[in-house]
């Protein structure tokens, strides 16, 4: 039996995991988000063709791969309608390949207000959110007043929990955060007319992921990364989920004990879009000729990520949180022109008043100025790309067993065949 695998973003997100999960798609089964929501930007280049995937799962342009969202996400009708819209635009057939939780709360108007008014409130100390209204869901789902999709099967019931809750989220915009409230009657009616479009789509998913896992050949993709965790993240400059391996649990029901390969996505320098510290930031030329190269503006928001160095630190604690098996680097091409690449190994506290950072270690290695890209053997990388990357194998005690050399799906080396391994 193929392997399960879980993938995960090993810091602040936009790692490259569409272009992988994608990739391992060829040879799955079946791919599956557990947590976030349209907040994720995944992007996929296949034939020179871009598409950008929020909240459906990167292995839906395969025929061969059912496409699951599970139960820990968080989701818009509305990002979905266009999602599923878009992908018929382009031909991709979705039918008996994509199913929805009936768990999965729903994201109302009125969490995307609240989310936006508080960032508006925060001012400075904003945490600079996709303002997706992802928060605001999952704290009504912690709080058990959240809507889920398995509500709207009954009109009437799902009426009286709208107005309920929408009547505490109207009073908290009008009140707190002095805004419009939101017409809880159009809501209603909007949510109906776009639940009954989508209604095909939504099963129980738990006995169908754990079905597909005693199959094998399961992808579980992560969204964000490590350091958004909630629990174990740069808090309170985080998303409002568990993106490490408690969320491929929690947010599919699955059976850990089928799921043997952990894959850490690391890119070969470190990111970061939104607030918050991030102790390797390059605010030098070198940063910007970094987010240049390497394209760095947000899927979702069209925001400029924040450039750096990678954070060893940061890799050694998510392959320590998520049990990695080995990790996909990405990107390396993007650091094809530098004369000498740094990697951060260590730093003391952060301050997070001021994002500073006590203590910070870098070590230097070479670079090799020559082209990497859609290189697909090993022994064909330059020789100080190959040190590069065991030297982040000898630094973090990991394997790199995959490495992408491009955006587009055939530009990628892959050492083994992680569903065996
Ligand atoms: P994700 O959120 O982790 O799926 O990553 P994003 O899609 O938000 O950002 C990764 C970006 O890098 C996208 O524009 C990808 O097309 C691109 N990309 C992925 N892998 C590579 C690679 O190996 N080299 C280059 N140059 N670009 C890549
Ligand atoms: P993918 O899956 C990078 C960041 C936001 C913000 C913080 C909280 O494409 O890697 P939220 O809207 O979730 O409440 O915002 O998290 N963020 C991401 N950063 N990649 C993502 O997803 C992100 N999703 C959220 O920028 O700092
Ligand atoms: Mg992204």
């Amino acid at each position: 039996m193929k392997n399960n695998i879980f993938l995960i973003g090993t810091h602040w997100g936009d790692e490259g995991k569409g272009k992988v999960v994608d990739v391992l798609s060829e040879n799955a089964n079946a791919c599956i988000r557990f947590q976030g929501g349209h907040n994720a930007g995944h992007t996929l280049v296949i034939n020179d063709k871009k598409f950008i995937l929020h909240l459906i799962p990167s292995g839906i342009l395969r025929d061969n791969v059912k496409s699951v969202v599970g139960n820990g996400v968080v989701v818009s009708l509305d990002a979905l309608i266009t999602e599923i819209t878009e992908l018929e635009e382009n031909g991709i057939s979705l039918s008996n390949k994509l199913f929805i939780s009936e768990n999965c709360h729903l994201i109302l108007p009125t969490h995307i207000a609240l989310d936006q008014a508080r960032e508006r409130k925060l001012g400075k100390k904003s945490i600079g959110t996709t303002g997706r209204g992802i928060g605001p869901s999952y704290e009504d789902k912690i709080s058990r007043k959240g809507i889920r999709l398995l509500d709207l099967k009954n009109e009437t019931i799902f009426l009286k929990k709208l107005d309920s809750l929408m009547e505490y989220h109207n009073f908290i915009l009008e009140n707190y955060f002095k805004t419009k409230c939101i017409d809880t009657n159009s809501v209603a009616r909007e949510l109906l007319e776009k639940y009954h479009k989508i209604s095909k789509y939504i099963i129980d998913t738990d006995e169908y992921i754990n079905d597909l896992c005693k199959q094998g050949g399961v992808v579980f993709e992560g969204a964000q990364g490590t350091m958004l965790d909630v629990d174990h993240g740069t808090f309170p400059y985080v998303t409002s989920s568990n993106t490490t391996l408690s969320g491929v649990v929690s947010g599919t029901g699955a059976n850990m004990s089928l799921i043997k390969y952990g894959l850490g996505i690391t890119k070969a320098y470190s990111t970061r879009v939104g607030h918050g510290p991030f102790p390797s930031e390059l605010h030098n030329d070198i940063g910007q000729k970094i987010g240049k190269i390497g394209g760095e503006i947000g899927a979702t928001t069209g925001r400029t990520r924040r450039c750096g160095w990678l954070d060893l630190k940061v890799l050694k604690k998510s392959i320590r949180l998520n049990n990695l098996s080995g990790i996909a680097l990405t990107k390396i091409d993007v650091l094809d022109n530098f004369d000498e690449i740094s990697i951060c190994v260590d730093y003391g506290s952060i301050n997070y008043e001021t994002f500073e950072v006590e203590n910070l270690k870098f070590i230097k290695l070479p670079g090799w100025n020559e082209s990497t890209v859609g290189i697909t053997k090993y022994d064909d990388l330059p020789k100080n790309a190959k040190a590069y990357i065991e030297a982040i194998e000898n630094l973090a005690d990991i394997s790199v067993d995959i490495i992408s050399t491009g955006p587009a799906r055939n530009e990628i080396i892959q050492k083994i065949n992680i569903f065996d391994a």
